[in-house]
């Protein structure tokens, strides 16, 4: 185990409101973040605004406002729904401070001095949404291969930052390091789509236009947006400034996380860059495919566009954040669809979870006036059983969970809650009540709690509101059984009382009559 954990996310344009696809990033990260200092690690998270470059420039002045006004304002309202979505960043750099835009001059002029960057002359296509320059043959039908839109003819003088030179190294370290790209086939792609075919230098200034980072020794030129925007992630921690402590305990990141859309930028140049730089690498970059609609991209022009606000306001945060991370596989795209997110919602929330706390809770009341049993320690076969298999539903959990395979681990939970629900059905409490067996009837109603303790320290890195409600309603209030020190363990729980009357962690919705709402709200 580490001592420290340092996530990153992508720093996002601040080109119109974030949809719940740009906030899934963010959500995973959070929840990554959360689960790292479950365990007690030192752990540390970046996110922030990309504010430089032509698209923000041409945003802004249909916004009939100053660069720097603009993307001031988009900074604060990504900030308000980071809150709103209980994302816990330590830092949100914006590349129009100071701190940032220094440090980039410096970087660029040790690039020169090396050698690493000459002066050229570019003559080529340039994508604006995507910031991204194209050379003849990489465009599909004349348009961008990303995005497919209209693609600019350029003509500048430029500098250029020499890739060829670290090729064969990048690929050494890929060779090594099995950790440093997730999933695999990404860096596959890399080799055989870009490397492989020979990579080539990249352009990295501007002189068409102003909304950037000067070079300092050559100001009519602009430093190219990636090569700013990249170099955030540790900028942000003070690398090169007076004061390095955070660069110096948090870098290399543990883990850097990018949508599929970034990954050749991410995968190919940044690691080059810091290779230059004489920096170590990553330990892990993970790659997330996309949030699509069931037409496609979600887009304002199609109408099929959802906004994380309006799902948080009418189903709570939770479920929302539950939905995003266990409906999308990392490494394969996911649908939004409104079906099956109140599907998510009635079974796996409301008729799993909140129905297992609820029975729990009443039945202890019932039994007990609401007094956990305390627990002799001797499990009989049906007991034993459970324990045994809550005990390696957390190990499962927990090594795909490490291995960012969130979907599936969050899969895991889930069985042990059905897991504890068929418990119920085996044991028969109203029996053991009835035939006044006392002892077995105490062991099911602690086993009960326990898996329930069990579930809501595991969901917490996700879902912190409902882990709370559950360790109230359990009447668990030491911080240390709340825990992943005392997650495995079942003899623990000493005089400790459930609330007197449960109240349902989630409501079942009318499911019709979401699902129509969801689509009315998609169309607008
Ligand atoms: O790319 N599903 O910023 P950005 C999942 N500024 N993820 C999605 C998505 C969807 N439908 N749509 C977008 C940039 N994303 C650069 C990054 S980093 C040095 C610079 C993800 O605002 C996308 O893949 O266009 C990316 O990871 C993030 O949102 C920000 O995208
Ligand atoms: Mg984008």
């Amino acid at each position: 185990m580490n001592d420290k954990f340092y996530v990153t996310t992508p720093i996002y344009y601040p080109s119109g409101r974030f949809h719940i696809g740009t906030a899934y990033t963010t959500v995973l990260a959070d929840s990554i973040k959360q689960y790292h200092k479950l365990k007690g690690e030192e752990s540390y998270m970046l996110t922030g605004t990309d504010e430089h470059g032509q698209k923000i420039e041409k945003k802004a002045k249909e916004a009939n406002k100053t660069p720097k006004e603009y993307v001031d304002e988009m900074a604060k309202m990504a900030k308000e729904l980071w809150a709103k979505m209980e994302i816990e960043y330590d830092d949100f750099i914006q590349t129009t401070e100071e701190r940032h835009e220094k440090i980039v001059q410096k970087i660029f002029d040790r690039f020169m001095e090396q050698g690493d960057i000459y002066k050229g002359e570019y003559e080529g296509w340039y994508c604006i949404p995507c910031e991204t320059f194209f050379t003849e043959t990489q465009l599909v039908d004349g348009k961008c291969p990303d995005c497919g839109r209209e693609v600019g003819l350029m003509k500048e003088e430029s500098y250029f930052f020499n890739m060829k030179k670290y090729a064969n190294r990048l690929l050494k370290y890929y060779e090594e390091h099995a950790d440093f790209i997730k999933p695999e086939y990404r860096k596959n792609e890399m080799i055989n789509n870009f490397i492989k075919p020979g990579l080539e230098d990249l352009c990295v200034t501007r002189t068409s236009f102003d909304w950037g980072i000067k070079v300092l020794k050559d100001p009519k030129h602009v430093i190219y947006v990636w090569l700013d925007a990249l170099t955030n992630y540790i900028t942000a921690l003070g690398y090169l400034s007076e004061d390095d402590q955070k660069f110096k305990k948090y870098w290399p990141a543990d883990l850097q996380i990018v949508g599929k859309d970034i990954a050749r930028f991410h995968l190919i140049y940044w690691p080059i860059f810091l290779m230059a730089l004489d920096l170590p690498l990553p330990k892990t970059i993970l790659v997330h495919n996309w949030i699509m609609m069931k037409d496609g991209k979600m887009s304002k022009s199609k109408g099929n566009v959802i906004y994380p606000e309006i799902l948080i306001e009418r189903y709570g945060l939770d479920s929302v954040r539950y939905f995003l991370l266990r409906e999308m596989p990392v490494s394969q795209d996911g649908i939004f669809s409104p079906e099956a997110f109140v599907e998510r919602y009635n079974f796996d929330l409301c008729n799993d979870l909140s129905n297992l706390l609820n029975r729990t809770v009443s039945m202890v009341n019932k039994y007990f006036e609401g007094n956990i049993p305390l627990y002799n320690g001797t499990p009989n076969e049906v007991d034993k059983d459970l324990e045994e298999y809550a005990l390696s539903q957390i190990e499962k959990f927990d090594e795909k969970w490490n291995n960012y395979e969130i979907a599936t681990s969050i899969q895991e939970i889930w069985n042990l809650v059905a897991r504890t629900n068929k418990y119920i059905d085996e044991t028969m409490p109203w029996a053991l009540a009835k035939e006044e067996q006392t002892e077995k009837l105490k062991a099911c109603m602690y086993h009960l709690v326990e898996n329930l303790r069990k579930i809501a320290i595991l969901i917490k890195p996700f879902m912190k509101d409902t882990a709370d409600n559950i360790f109230r309603q359990l009447g668990i209030q030491e911080e240390k059984m709340k825990n992943w020190e005392n997650l495995k363990i079942y003899d623990k729980i000493e005089n400790s009382k459930v609330i007197e009357k449960g109240e349902p962690i989630f409501m079942r919705l009318k499911a019709e009559e979401e699902v129509e709402f969801l689509k009315n709200i998609m169309k607008k």
